[in-house]
């Protein structure tokens, strides 16, 4: 009961991992500004200043546009339950760990989901979407815009089309994509669009931002049977981030504050100028891999989502140790495979904050050497001297780091 517990005092990591990215010190900076209440008056405007930068990165006019107090299966919960009721059917595309997670969420709520399935390393195919929903009232199709477990992308505009023979909503993942992959929500008429407050905004985890279109709201208001869950209710919720300000839970003002300050900095950047970034950056960082004798799980350049690259684990080299060593000696965090993918892929995440030409180069230089230790040899610098080449590709030098 007298154990001595130290000052807290937490490593320095450079967090190259899908999430969560590291922060810039303009955001802890905002963390530490000083506590008001929920409802004070100049935490009213904070508020609006947050749904602002919200609108703005999401691309959206939608009135129903806050961030959900929960991490980004928090935005998961609150799409899909106030969407679906009892008996109503739905598909959702998976092919990875987080649709799994949307199918899994809306199987809770009805029982007529149908899950259309790809193998890890694909996008969905479109058509097979199309195909099970025939001839059946589906209200909603689920998918995640970038599936962090595999690395892939999966394009928005065919499946808004399918969506619309069908008459049903698009809801869209967007925690791996959101302010580093081109999205902007009312062009491609995404109903339901969520994301995550810690992977390419770079703020700490713990918000979800979403945003649900009229057509969705309507939707909600002809529900006949009330949202299962009270915290994710987003008519309720909205009270509070709408005009009327009432008290529905207590947000964390803390984390408002980081999230309204990262969000400045993504406004700042521009989204055009952002999204070119992570490109370049997996470009090189893809130019070094492959330079160093490895492979990539997602075949297709097209299919690759820009923020998280699936590195095939080459023969004979230990998945953990390579991991392990990378934290201990480098300071460098990357993440192992989940499922079917676990022990053969490296996720290495470039996102946000941590989508820079240095961590790029420091973390194949890194890798070359620990690589070397396991016995898997590769031409001494060639990792970093063919991202180096793919850089030169690249026009200004603000597409590479920030
Ligand atoms: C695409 C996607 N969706 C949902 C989630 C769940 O987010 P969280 O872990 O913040 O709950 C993640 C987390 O990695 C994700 O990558």
């Amino acid at each position: 009961m007298t154990q001595y517990v130290g000052e807290l005092n937490p490593p320095c990591r450079l967090m190259l991992t899908p999430g969560p990215s590291s922060i810039d010190p303009r955001v802890y900076r905002a963390l530490a500004a000083p506590l008001v209440g929920h409802l004070d008056p100049w935490f009213k405007t904070c508020m609006d200043e947050t749904q602002i930068l919200l609108r703005q990165i999401f691309q959206t006019e939608n009135r129903l546009t806050m961030p959900i107090s929960a991490s980004g299966s928090g935005g998961i919960e609150a799409s899909v339950l106030n969407t679906l009721e009892e008996g109503d059917e739905a598909i959702v595309a998976v092919n990875g760990v987080f649709s799994d997670r949307m199918f899994e969420i809306a199987s809770r709520v009805t029982t007529k989901v149908i899950k259309v399935e790809a193998p890890y390393g694909l996008p969905v195919d479109v058509e097979d979407v199309r195909r099970a929903g025939k001839g059946k009232k589906i209200k909603m199709i689920g998918l995640a815009h970038g599936e962090t477990s595999s690395g892939v992308v999966t394009k928005l505009d065919a499946y808004r089309k399918v969506a619309d023979e069908l008459g049903a909503l698009l809801v869209v993942d967007t925690v791996a994509s959101l302010a580093a992959v081109p999205l902007n929500v009312d062009r491609e008429r995404v109903d339901i669009c969520f994301s995550g407050s810690q992977k390419a905004i770079s703020a700490p985890p713990g918000m979800s931002p979403i945003t649900v279109s009229p057509a969705a709201e309507e939707v909600f208001r002809e529900r006949k049977t009330k949202v299962q869950s009270w915290y994710f209710d987003l008519t309720t919720a909205m009270n509070y981030w709408g005009k009327e300000r009432l008290y529905h839970h207590t947000p964390p003002i803390s984390l408002i504050y980081a999230l309204r300050e990262a969000m400045r900095i993504v406004v700042e950047e521009g989204l055009e100028a952002r999204w070119e970034r992570h490109r370049v950056n997996q470009d090189a960082l893809i130019a070094g891999i492959e330079a160093m004798g490895m492979g990539l799980l997602v075949k297709n350049p097209a299919d690759r989502l820009p923020t998280v690259t699936a590195v095939m684990i080459p023969n004979g080299v230990d998945d953990v140790k390579v991991r392990n060593q990378l934290l201990d000696e480098f300071n460098i965090e990357i993440a192992g495979g989940f499922g079917p993918v676990k022990g053969k892929i490296w996720r290495v995440g470039l996102m946000g904050h941590c989508s820079q030409k240095p961590n790029v180069l420091l973390f194949l230089s890194a890798l070359e050497k620990v690589l070397g230790e396991q016995g898997f040899r590769t031409p001494a610098g060639a990792g970093v001297a063919a991202a180096i080449q793919s850089y030169s590709h690249a026009e200004t030098a603000a597409a590479v780091s920030r």
